[in-house]
């Protein structure tokens, strides 16, 4: 198994180290782990993409401390940045911008923007500043297509094979949901991937913002449909629908739903919070814990709500059952 470290001085030196060397190292941030690289290494990003079994066209979010950060590694600076850093920044929301020549294409995914965000959660930003600001590349610390980790356990059971890969512990992950990606290189704002920061926000600073409904594959490869997704086939089901879905299952199966008392044996209810932030903070080990229960099927209620924070919820549920 990969080793887990406690935040310490010494371990974020080491892990700093680490990536100086050339190598990923798994960190927290307030949305889910990461498996980072420094953004200019070309070997550490290689690394990254090996690891996570990632196509080598999904491009990278980068990490910063600041604004200041990010203006090193894109082009130009986009006017419209300015207030959304200064008010939505550190936290879960990414931009998309123009790339500046200086960053290895590898840490792009081959295009000629870059995403950066800059993590509010303090273990990566000790890390970042460990590193003397450099920006750290990284994708969610998880196999490519499975559920992203929002606990240090998570990123080791994914990677249980690479045995030197070091995992900074910093508990429970805030969120619990990957970043808000905001394309500005676009005619109009668009919403590549909600998040924690919502599109009402986004809309309330930039007037327009463009929300596709289901972004394909070339505008941002990792919104592929199936993305997110346990190993247990899962099945979105109507709010107040569960009774009736469960009366067709024969087989054993594990759900998700508001009401356990719509889950009748030999199904295994887990209740899900109605408060949408609680929601969103546990779905991912929910869906984690239902894959290991050797059902023949996830079952989810449909959430009462696809607005704010609810819309990256059912954005992430549509993905795991597609
Ligand atoms: O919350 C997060 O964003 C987490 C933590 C670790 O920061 N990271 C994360 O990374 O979720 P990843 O690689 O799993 O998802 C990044 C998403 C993908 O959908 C990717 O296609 C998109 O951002 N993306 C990255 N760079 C892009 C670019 N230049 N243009 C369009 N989409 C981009
Ligand atoms: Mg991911």
């Amino acid at each position: 198994m990969p080793i887990i470290l406690e935040p310490t001085d010494l371990s974020i030196q080491r892990a700093a180290e680490a990536m100086r060397a050339g190598r990923a190292v798994a960190f927290p941030t307030e949305t889910v782990y990461g498996l980072g690289a420094l953004t200019h290494d070309p070997r550490g990003i290689a690394e990254v993409y090996r690891m996570k079994w990632r196509p080598s066209n999904n491009p990278l979010i980068a990490h910063v401390l600041d604004a200041h950060g990010a203006r090193e590694i894109v082009e130009g600076w986009d006017p419209r940045c300015d207030e959304l850093t200064s008010r939505l920044w550190p936290g879960p929301l990414t931009l998309v911008l123009p790339r500046r020549a200086n960053v290895p294409v590898e840490a792009a995914g081959g295009r000629a923007t870059i995403a950066v965000r800059s993590p509010s959660c303090p273990v990566a930003r000790r890390l970042l500043q460990e590193l003397g600001g450099e920006s750290i590349s990284a994708p969610s610390a998880n196999r490519s297509g499975h559920v992203s980790p929002t606990l240090a356990s998570h990123v080791a059971e994914d990677f249980a094979s690479e045995l030197d890969l070091m995992i900074l512990n910093g508990g429970r992950s805030e969120f619990g949901l990957e970043s808000t990606v905001l394309d500005l290189t676009t005619a109009r704002p668009t919403l590549l991937r909600p998040g924690t920061v919502t599109l009402e926000s986004l809309r309330q600073i930039l007037g327009d913002v463009d929300a596709p409904e289901l972004m394909e594959q070339g505008a941002s490869p990792g919104t592929a449909p199936r993305h997110y997704a346990p190993r247990t086939p899962a099945v979105l089901v109507p709010i107040n629908g569960m009774r009736a879905a469960l009366a067709l299952e024969p087989r054993p199966c594990a759900v998700l739903c508001f009401d356990p008392s719509h889950v009748p044996s030999p199904h295994t209810d887990i209740t899900m919070p109605r408060d949408a932030r609680l929601y969103a903070s546990i779905l991912y080990d929910a869906l984690r814990s239902a894959d290991t229960l050797g059902c023949a099927r996830i079952l989810i209620e449909m959430p009462p709500s696809a607005d704010g924070l609810w819309r990256a919820v059912v954005d992430r549920l549509r993905r795991a059952t597609a």
